[in-house]
């Protein structure tokens, strides 16, 4: 376990790079299941739940070499089994996203009910009701759910709600299917847009990734292909907050801000002043917060992962703002965190939350409870008063490469311990 000590208060200044999209890179390595040779992913994150992703290819039989720092080759010839390991898929939500290439690709797979952050009930009905409809048959063993299929079929999917992981697997198991999918109702992420390219690379043919309809040409067989990582527009922005609220003036690089547009928007309605170019983000600190009410949605909504950080933002607005989280029943788990350091927020229902500002924040000892509030709890303790214990450091490791090492470069004053 790690565990960070923060020495809050101190203004932060200079240069942030944002690295490869945790989200897209946990799919395009799966992708590589589909693939009758060898392909090559670059700008690779270097973080734990992709370290996880990574050995849990190794053990299904997936050869990969390093070639340099976040580029590695995948070859899956030699991938044979189709069970899923129980102890690593429990560490990982996007293990989920295994099922489409191996049921495509070997007409069968197996796995027990993928792990990842607690924060609501996270079914998988979405991804197996598609599976059904391709043609396959599903039955629930010894915590296992058991997906065969003699040849999955294109048809017609409509999801009762929208999914990322959901599309991500439909979009691969249809990829190698016979005949034409259509699913209605998708994600339209970036990375589904990334995935649906790399896949077009190999071969296939899948259009309008992006929108709601995506129409996928099932193909007999697809092949090696190479691709970079998008960068990360959850890091972009809770980098950004991080400047709003610490720093003189922070300069975030390696971003890609069109795919934040709704939540630039209603930063700058916060009265968050930022300088955007095609690939970097200027923030600086923001003396004036107004207070501004968000509702989270599906992309290009304001996204559930930036909820955290931005009630951490209306903590220091001068007014009351509304958060309504509706896509995760337990998003709002680090309020009683944050409200220990100062701040003053009301807990209305799992859903809804009212932040009342400004409160000035002091330095605790707190928990990490997941990747994004605990990324939103060490923010907390940059800016508020005095020292911060924030433990449960192992949770952010799944999600932000080398943080520590990042923020001291901007003029933090933290430290990392193992306990
Ligand atoms: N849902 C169902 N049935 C399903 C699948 C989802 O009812 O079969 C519901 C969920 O309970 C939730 C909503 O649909 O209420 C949306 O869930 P979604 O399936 O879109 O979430 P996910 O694919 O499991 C991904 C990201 C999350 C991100 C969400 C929403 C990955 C690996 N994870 O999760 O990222 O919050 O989409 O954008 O792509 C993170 O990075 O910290 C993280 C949690």
């Amino acid at each position: 376990m790690y565990q960070y000590t923060i020495i809050g208060g101190h203004e932060l200044k200079g240069e942030i790079s944002v690295y490869g999209d945790k989200n897209t890179a946990l799919k395009l390595i799966p992708a590589t299941i589909l693939a009758a040779n060898k392909c090559t992913i670059s700008n690779i994150p270097d973080i734990t739940d992709i370290t996880t992703m990574m050995e849990i290819m190794k053990d299904l039989g997936a050869k990969i070499k390093k070639i340099k720092t976040g580029q590695f080759e995948f070859d899956t010839k030699p991938v044979r089994k189709t069970t899923i390991n129980p102890l690593l898929a429990r560490k990982l939500r996007a293990s989920t996203v295994l099922m489409g290439p191996l049921l495509a690709r070997f007409k069968k797979v197996s796995i027990p009910h993928p792990g990842g952050c607690v924060i609501g009930k996270r079914p998988i009905d979405i991804h197996l009701d598609a599976f059904k409809k391709l043609g396959a048959k599903i039955s629930i063993k010894d915590s296992y759910y058991h997906i065969v299929t003699k040849n999955l079929k294109g048809t017609k999917i409509i999801p009762h709600s929208i999914s990322v992981t959901g599309t991500e697997n439909i979009m691969m198991a249809a990829a190698m299917a016979q005949g034409k999918t259509t699913i209605e109702y998708c994600a339209c992420e970036p990375s589904i847009v990334a995935l649906a390219d790399f896949l077009n690379q190999m071969g296939a043919d899948i259009r309008q990734a992006g929108s709601p309809k995506i129409i996928i040409n099932g193909q007999k067989q697809l092949h090696g292909a190479n691709t970079t990582v998008i960068s990360d527009r959850l890091e972009t922005g809770t980098f950004i907050i991080l400047g709003a609220l610490c720093a003189k003036e922070l300069v975030i690089k390696n971003c890609q801000p069109n795919h934040l547009e709704v939540f630039l928007e209603i930063i700058k309605k916060a009265g968050v002043k930022i300088k955007r170019s095609h690939n970097q983000i200027v923030v600086y600190r923001s003396k004036h917060l107004k207070p501004n009410n968000i509702t989270t949605n599906a992309y290009p909504g304001f996204p559930t992962d930036l909820q955290a950080p931005y009630t951490l933002l209306m903590t220091q607005a001068d007014g009351v703002s509304m958060i309504h989280e509706t896509i995760f029943e337990g998003r709002l788990n680090y309020i009683e965190w944050l409200n220990t350091m100062g701040a003053n927020i009301t807990l209305c229902d799992p859903h809804r939350a009212i932040v009342s500002g400004p409160t000035p924040l002091v330095g605790k000892k707190i928990v990490s409870p997941d990747i994004r509030a605990g990324m939103t709890l060490i923010i907390a303790g940059l800016m508020a008063k005095g020292k911060s214990q924030i433990d449960n450091i192992d949770l952010v490791d799944r999600g932000y490469t080398n943080l520590d090492q990042r923020l001291k470069e901007i003029g933090a004053r933290i430290t990392r311990k193992k306990i």
